[in-house]
C-alpha cells in the first residue's frame, strides 16, 4: 500500500516557533517543513482554553490538508491547552495515523538532567502558567520537585515588536523574575516555558543569579524528535525529504517576511493563508 506521506508541520501562534523551525532546520536538514503562523489572532497566551482549542484545531486541520502527517505545536499555550483534546478526540475521528505532539513534555523530560536540587521555575504566558501543565507533567516524571510559576505577560509583546534592547525590556523581564524568585530563592532552573523567550536570553541571564541555569526549548525539542522519529520508523518513512520549507501566516506576508528575521537564521517568503 502506497503511504501517505508530507512535510512535517510547525505551529505557532505567531513568530515563536519560529525559535523551535530553527533547529529543526539544523537538525533535519534533508526534510521538508511547513510553518504556519496564526498571527492575526496572536497572543494567544491571555485566550480561554476554548478559543486556543478552536484556532490550534483550525491549524493543525490545514496543515493536515496541506499534506501534513506529522504537526509540531510549537508553541506552549497551544500545548498547554489544545494538545490533549486534539490527541484524544480531533485525531481518531480524522485519522488516527496522523500524529501531532507538542513542546511541554519535551521540556519535562530535561529537567532531571539539568536541576541539581530540584526547585524549577517557569516563565510562559498567563495560559500556560494557569493551566498548570508544567507543574503536572513535572511531578508526573519527577515526583518532590519544587516547581514555580509566573506568569509574564509583557514578553511575547516585547518581542514581537522588536523591543527587546531597550529599558523597557529590561523592567519587565527584571520584575517578574523577581516575582519568580520571591516565590522559591533555591530556584536553580529556569526553564523558558514559551516559544518567544529564547530572543530574550540576553536580558534575561542579566537578571538571574549566575549560578541558575537557563532552559530554552529549541534544541530540546529537535533532540526530542529526532529520537521520536527514530522510535517510530513508521513516521519518519512519512516525512518527504527535499529540503524545502514553506511560511504560512495570516496575517499579512510583507510584515511576517520582515519580522522573521530577528527570529530565523535564513531569509523567509510566506503566503497568506486563511484558516
Ligand atoms: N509562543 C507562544 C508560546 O510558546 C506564546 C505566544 C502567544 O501568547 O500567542 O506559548
Amino acid at each position: 500500500m502506497e503511504l501517505n506521506k508530507g512535510p512535517v508541520g510547525v505551529f505557532d501562534s505567531g513568530y515563536g516557533g519560529l525559535t523551535i523551525l530553527n533547529e529543526f532546520l539544523r537538525e533535519f536538514p534533508d526534510y521538508d517543513f511547513i510553518y504556519l503562523g496564526d498571527n492575526a489572532r496572536t497572543p494567544y497566551g491571555t485566550r480561554s482554553f476554548e478559543m486556543v482549542y478552536q484556532y490550534t484545531r483550525q491549524s493543525v486541520m490545514r496543515l493536515f490538508e496541506m499534506g501534513c502527517q506529522l504537526v509540531i505545536l510549537a508553541c506552549n499555550t497551544a500545548s498547554a491547552k489544545a494538545l490533549r483534546t486534539i490527541q484524544q478526540k480531533d485525531l481518531p475521528a480524522f485519522d488516527s495515523s496522523r500524529r501531532v505532539l507538542g513542546v511541554v513534555r519535551p521540556s519535562v523530560e530535561k529537567i532531571g538532567e539539568v536541576s541539581r536540587n530540584g526547585h524549577v521555575g517557569v516563565v510562559g504566558t498567563s495560559g500556560t502558567v494557569q493551566s498548570m501543565s508544567y507543574p503536572l507533567e513535572i511531578q508526573k516524571l519527577f515526583p518532590g520537585t519544587v516547581v514555580s510559576q509566573q506568569a509574564c505577560p509583557m514578553w511575547v509583546p516585547l518581542v514581537e515588536n522588536d523591543e527587546r534592547n531597550t529599558p523597557g525590556a529590561d523592567f519587565f523581564v527584571k520584575r517578574d523574575l523577581n516575582k519568580l524568585f520571591e516565590q522559591d530563592s533555591s530556584i536553580d532552573t529556569v526553564i523558558l516555558g514559551c516559544t518567544h523567550y529564547p530572543l530574550l536570553t540576553p536580558v534575561i541571564e542579566r537578571f538571574l543569579p549566575a549560578d541558575v541555569r537557563v532552559m530554552s526549548q529549541g534544541q530540546i525539542v529537535a533532540k526530542s524528535l529526532q529520537d521520536y522519529l527514530q522510535r517510530h520508523p513508521e513516521m519518519d518513512q512519512r516525512c518527504t525529504r527535499n529540503a524545502t520549507c514553506e511560511f504560512f501566516t495570516t496575517e499579512d506576508p510583507a510584515k511576517f517576511d520582515e519580522a522573521s528575521a530577528v527570529f530565523l537564521n535564513q531569509p523567509v517568503a510566506s503566503r497568506r493563508i486563511d484558516l
